[in-house]
């Protein structure tokens, strides 16, 4: 009587957790249960691991430099396409800390400066920065186009770079080209206006400086608020493009992600040294490390031109001005000089842009720009931001120093702003995704429990020889 007891509770045990199983895993509670304390563990505020990468982020950070060495300046100027050989990478380990960090009154706003540092690598760079790269002369170039209707000084500045020996390209190293070099040019005309600065260099000022004050929301009222740019040097939005929609600020640095990131959302991002907010898409499933993630990439729409996205007809500088897919005019960004920001070597952009540059030679996998995201965190495991700075270089009449040249969207250099999670990152996060797999496991852990103790009971009952014995046991069971 007690075995026949046990038998059917058995049965009647397999059954039940059989349904609980089944409708734990139905309705997703583990998994909820994960998320939202991912959504309350991940906040910027003193003392979370997330804020501590935050703040300082642990993955070494590589900033990668590919100059276009020009190969026939003669021929171009003579109106030949110009012919341009990819020289790199040289490459920089960027250090890139928050500082003068400080917190509001009820913790929902954190504001900081983002400092950033590089240091030459030569076991990681092709060369030493001495090597030699020849390519536009963007002092010149910045120079001839704002004099180029003052027809009196137009003529006194050719002569000055006739007698200076500085035409439309020049020669000088990888150092001097990034951080500064006293242009001549510059110089005599920094004598007459005090405000030009006689140094010109592309990233020039940014060793060990910061691009001004962020705000950012610390996703204390709304995760998917963390780490969102609220304000950049005070201001809320933009006010170099020509639409609303194109001057907002939206998303991150492009440095953290809101946890719980899903396949169907947009990854807003805000660069300032695109000038720009963008977003990305999800792409594909990957694995960094052994830690599955989520790729995402800007999608071409972001860059096409106003009749693919209509959306981007704001970023035609002067209104209407518009210079096709894949090219952004920052002009207006970056003190007047003739900047044209793009994919490396043109990639997802027009393809007279290719075309027109001999040696581009776009594909995605060099060229795309992608980070891969642990969705439950929102932890970068891997990234790649690729950009390319290009000058537009066009004939001026008033300066002969331009020759014939054709109009040409002039590929100066392009950057790989690159990292890996670090070994001691892998190791929290594989600790995470293990108690996440076990605790969505457990529906179906239940099942498996329910399924066996299920044989288990089939076993015993079919040993009792039915029906004879179900039914001569089953009285006394009513009976009692
Ligand atoms: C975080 O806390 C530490 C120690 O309590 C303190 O020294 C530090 O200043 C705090 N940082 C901020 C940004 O408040
Ligand atoms: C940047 O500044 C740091 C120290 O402030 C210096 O060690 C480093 O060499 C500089 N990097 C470049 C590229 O000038
Ligand atoms: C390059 O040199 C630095 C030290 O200057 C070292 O930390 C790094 O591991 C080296 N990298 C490679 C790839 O050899
Ligand atoms: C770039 O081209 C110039 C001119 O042909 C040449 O002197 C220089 O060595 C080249 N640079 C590199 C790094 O090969
Ligand atoms: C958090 O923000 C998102 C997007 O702005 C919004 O859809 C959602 O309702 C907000 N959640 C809460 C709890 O306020
Ligand atoms: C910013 O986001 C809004 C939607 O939230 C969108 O309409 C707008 O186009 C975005 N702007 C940029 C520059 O990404
Ligand atoms: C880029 O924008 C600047 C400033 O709005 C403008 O002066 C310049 O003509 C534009 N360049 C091109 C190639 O459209
Ligand atoms: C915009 O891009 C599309 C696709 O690349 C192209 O067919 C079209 O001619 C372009 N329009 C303009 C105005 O450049």
């Amino acid at each position: 009587m007690l075995k026949s007891c046990f038998v059917y509770a058995s049965g009647f045990l397999s059954f039940v957790i059989l349904i609980v199983g089944i409708s734990l895993a139905l309705s997703n509670v583990f998994p909820h249960v994960v998320q939202s304390e991912a959504e309350k563990e991940i906040v910027l505020q003193n003392g979370t691991v997330a804020f501590d990468a935050w703040e300082d982020p642990p993955a070494p950070i590589y900033m990668q430099f590919y100059f276009f060495n020009l190969t026939n300046p003669l021929e171009v100027l003579d109106g030949d396409r110009p012919a341009v050989v990819e020289i790199g990478p040289y490459t920089y380990r960027e250090y890139r800390p928050m500082e003068e960090v400080s917190f509001n009154g009820n913790g929902t706003k954190v504001a900081a400066v983002n400092t950033k540092t590089y240091i030459f690598q030569l076991n990681m760079s092709r060369g030493p920065e001495s090597d030699l790269i020849r390519t536009v002369n963007i002092p010149a170039m910045t120079v001839m186009k704002r004099f180029k209707d003052h027809s009196f000084l137009a003529n006194l500045i050719s002569s000055y770079m006739r007698v200076k020996k500085e035409g439309l390209f020049t020669t000088h190293t990888v150092g001097e080209l990034l951080w500064g070099y006293q242009d001549a040019l510059l110089q005599a005309l920094h004598v007459f206006q005090p405000d030009v600065d006689p140094v010109f260099g592309l990233f020039s000022k940014s060793n060990a400086s910061d691009d001004g004050q962020y705000v950012f929301s610390t996703g204390l009222q709304n995760y998917t608020d963390f780490a969102r740019v609220e304000t950049w040097n005070g201001q809320s939005s933009l006010n170099w493009w020509t639409t609303d929609d194109c001057n907002m600020i939206n998303g991150t640095n492009g440095a953290s992600f809101h946890p719980v990131i899903t396949k169907n959302e947009k990854l807003y991002m805000f660069s300032s040294d695109l000038c720009r907010s963008l977003y990305a898409v999800y792409e594909e499933d990957v694995t960094v490390k052994g830690i599955p993630g989520y790729r995402f990439s800007p999608p071409s729409e972001v860059f096409a031109n106003k009749t693919v996205n209509p959306v981007n007809a704001g970023f035609c500088v002067p209104s209407d001005n518009c210079l096709g897919s894949g090219v952004l005019n920052v002009s207006v960004c970056k003190q007047g000089a003739p900047v044209i920001m793009s994919s490396p070597h043109f990639y997802q952009g027009d393809e007279r842009f290719v075309r027109s540059v001999f040696g581009m030679r776009p594909n995605k996998e060099d060229h795309q720009t992608v980070v891969d995201i642990h969705p439950l965190t929102g932890t970068i495991l891997q990234a790649a931001k690729r950009l390319q700075i290009n000058i537009y270089v066009e004939k001026i009449p008033t300066f002969n120093q331009t020759g014939n040249v054709n109009t040409v969207i002039f590929p100066i250099v392009y950057m790989n702003e690159s990292v890996v999670i670090d070994d001691a990152s892998v190791e929290e996060l594989a600790a995470v995704v293990f108690k996440q797999n076990v605790v969505t496991n457990i529906p179906f852990m239940l099942i498996g429990v329910a399924i066996l103790l299920g044989a288990v009971f089939m076993l015993l009952v079919c040993r009792q020889k039915i029906p004879e014995s179900t039914a001569a046991e089953r009285q006394p069971l009513l009976a009692s």
